[in-house]
């Protein structure tokens, strides 16, 4: 398929307008040229992902470089570089997102309850296992999010990609036994299917005080935190009904991006897309899937958003919104298993 009829599917303003939810673009625009400042959560604490089969799950993302932890009746991930749960891979009948979790200051929580009360969400119960801090609500799409106080989870400045130069007379690169493991460092972020991008853009800033990085059209976004973050750490993709698209996992060299997609063949996972380099984000990349359809990504030098800058938002046309280099996207990368599942077809798919 090719990459244009990714891009090429349109909402209508009709299907739109019934899906306003709760409070008018209108109103949210006024809110926006006026300034209003807003609590905002700083990071993704850590996700919970329903997968099919717990023992495969572990299976995979041990041979991706993460550090999967059985428990009864999910996995418990973290990364080879330190303890921080950053994933709960949980037991079902299928891949969807269970949770997100999003870290804030403490200070914040109240404003941030205040705010996402203000955007029409709805209080949620804790997902069971998750424990009880901060305050639970669902988003316009019916996704269960958590708020709670934490650490962030965000670098608090950009990492310089490693010199790999070599003077004249020394060899660059030993032999290929002696390449090291690929262990992604920490969760970068993670995209959603959604059947309204705009809707997610506009909750997102109200409820979450998330800042939009760049768009196309109304195809894909990219929202970032403003205390210091990725070009972004959630994104939301156009389709038919929302869904689980991938995870991003930093690693600190284009060369482990490349060796990491070798290390999956190698492990039998060799569905991929890569390696590439994006342009909305700049980062080098590849996308591995899993046998449940969700996509993890090797993700490597994504731009940062200094704390206090204010990035300017760029719509940007759908041929200069993906990718910079790499091979020709498969069929199979935007492909929303979930509407698949429901039967419902995505306007992706069917362009
Ligand atoms: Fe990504």
């Amino acid at each position: 398929m090719p990459l244009r009829t990714y891009y090429t599917c349109v909402h209508s303003s009709a299907q739109r307008a019934a899906q306003e939810w709760p409070h008018t673009r209108r109103a949210e625009k006024e809110e926006l040229v006026n300034g209003t400042t807003r609590a905002s959560a700083h990071s993704i604490n850590h996700f919970a992902l329903n997968v099919r089969d717990l023992a495969e799950a572990l299976r995979f993302v041990t041979a991706f470089g993460l550090v999967g932890r059985q428990m009864t009746g999910e996995i418990a991930l973290t990364t080879a570089h330190d303890d921080h749960l950053w994933a709960r891979l949980i037991g079902a009948s299928a891949t969807s997102l269970g949770y997100m979790s999003f870290g804030c200051a403490a200070g914040d929580l109240d404003a941030l309850r205040r705010q996402a009360l203000a955007a029409g969400a709805p209080m949620a119960s804790p997902a069971p296992g998750a424990g009880t801090g901060g305050f639970w609500i669902a988003d316009p799409d019916g996704n269960l999010l958590q708020v709670k106080p934490a650490v962030s989870t965000q670098p608090t400045s950009k990492t310089a990609l490693p010199d790999g130069s070599v003077p004249a007379g020394v060899a660059g690169v030993g032999g290929r036994s002696g390449a090291k493991r690929v262990t992604p460092q920490r969760l970068s972020h993670v995209l959603l299917f959604t059947p309204d991008v705009e809707r997610m853009i506009c909750f997102y800033q109200r409820a979450l005080g998330l800042n939009l990085s760049d768009r196309s059209a109304d195809i894909i976004a990219f929202m970032h935190a403003p205390h210091g973050c990725d070009h972004h750490l959630i994104a939301f993709a156009k389709s038919s009904a929302k869904g689980w698209h991938h995870s991003s996992w930093d690693v600190p060299r284009v060369e482990d991006v490349g060796l990491g997609a070798m290390q999956m063949r190698k492990a039998g996972y060799g569905e991929q897309w890569g390696v590439g380099r994006h342009v909305l984000g700049s980062n080098y990349f590849d996308y591995v899937r899993d046998n449940g359809g969700a996509w993890w990504e090797y993700s490597c030098h994504i731009d940062y958003v200094p704390a206090g800058m204010q990035w300017v938002a760029g719509d940007h046309p759908p041929e200069d919104s993906f990718y910079l280099w790499g091979p020709d996207v498969p069929p199979t990368f935007i492909e929303n298993t979930e509407a698949v599942a429901s039967n419902q077809t995505s306007p992706m798919d069917a362009s």
